[in-house]
């Protein structure tokens, strides 16, 4: 995670963005955060927030993370779409780098590539769902998808058409191999059957409760982190298992994030 010290909304960069920041609410929300996770069982490495770079809070979105037998552990950098983010991606590489992580660079010309925001792992590691539309471009999942079929995994292209939900951590969220949160809405009709197709149970977000991020929760041993929760979302999580923890991100939300792009999951 990233301490959100420099966090702000400078230039529209989604539907979402806008009104000006509380910082210190910014600041206890983050803090819940890192908090709920510690206290779910996992430990939270942090990467120091560099002064100018507004988004970096946002950590799921400059590299992609994985761990696979032929290389070990990896990061992909991303392209980011905007020039102001693309300066978060040099530190977070150098941060992975130190980690000893390996770095597959993609040459991506004029292609963009937005990490988690748009790479998720599927739950059991056999393939990457890969969306663009509105941040990462077809050409930009292409060329990752070219690179991970040489290390042999699968990538299956999604294509986005809401543009609330403009990267694909806002309306796809894996519970594990057997279930997905997912806003039907946010996909056009073939790739929305590949979705289907790849977990046995689906369950639907409405658009609001898509927009009001409630499909970037966080799954973490057997709790289901989420800025908020409908009946119907209650239902869902008690169905599978998953006990709910309600965290706020309103400050974060003014931005166009909430939890789920708050960290990237080290491998
Ligand atoms: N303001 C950031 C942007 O528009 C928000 C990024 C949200 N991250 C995510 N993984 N959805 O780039």
């Amino acid at each position: 995670m990233c301490p959100p010290t420099f966090f702000d909304v400078r230039e529209p960069k989604n539907p979402h963005m806008g009104l000006p920041i509380d910082r210190v609410r910014a600041q206890q929300e983050w803090d819940n955060l890192r908090r709920s996770l510690q206290n779910l069982g996992l430990k939270v490495e942090l990467i120091d927030p560099v002064e100018g770079l507004d988004d970096m809070v946002f950590a799921a979105n400059q590299v992609f993370v994985g761990n696979h037998s032929s290389v070990g552990k990896f990061i992909v950098p991303s392209r980011m779409r905007y020039a102001s983010r693309q300066k978060e991606v040099p530190f977070y590489v150098a941060w992975f780098r130190r980690h000893g992580y390996k770095v597959i660079e993609l040459d991506l010309k004029g292609e963009y590539l937005e990490g988690h925001g748009d790479l998720l792992w599927h739950p059991d590691r056999s393939r990457i769902w890969a969306a663009y539309g509105f941040r990462s471009t077809r050409g930009g999942v292409e060329r990752f998808s070219a690179a991970m079929q040489e290390l042999g995994i699968e990538v299956t292209p999604l294509e986005l058409v809401d543009s609330h939900c403009y990267h694909l951590d806002t309306c796809l969220c894996p519970f594990g191999t057997g279930s997905a949160l997912v806003y039907p809405g946010g996909f056009t009709g073939a790739s929305l059957e590949a979705i289907r197709n790849g977990f046995p149970r689906i369950y639907e977000l409405s658009r609001e409760e898509a927009v009001q991020f409630m499909g970037n929760g966080i799954v973490v041993n057997g709790s289901f982190l989420t800025p908020r929760l409908t009946q119907s979302l209650a239902r869902i999580l008690a169905q599978e298992g998953l006990t709910p923890v309600l965290i706020e991100t309103a400050e974060f939300e003014k931005s166009g994030g909430s939890l789920f792009c708050m960290k990237a999951f080290l491998d």
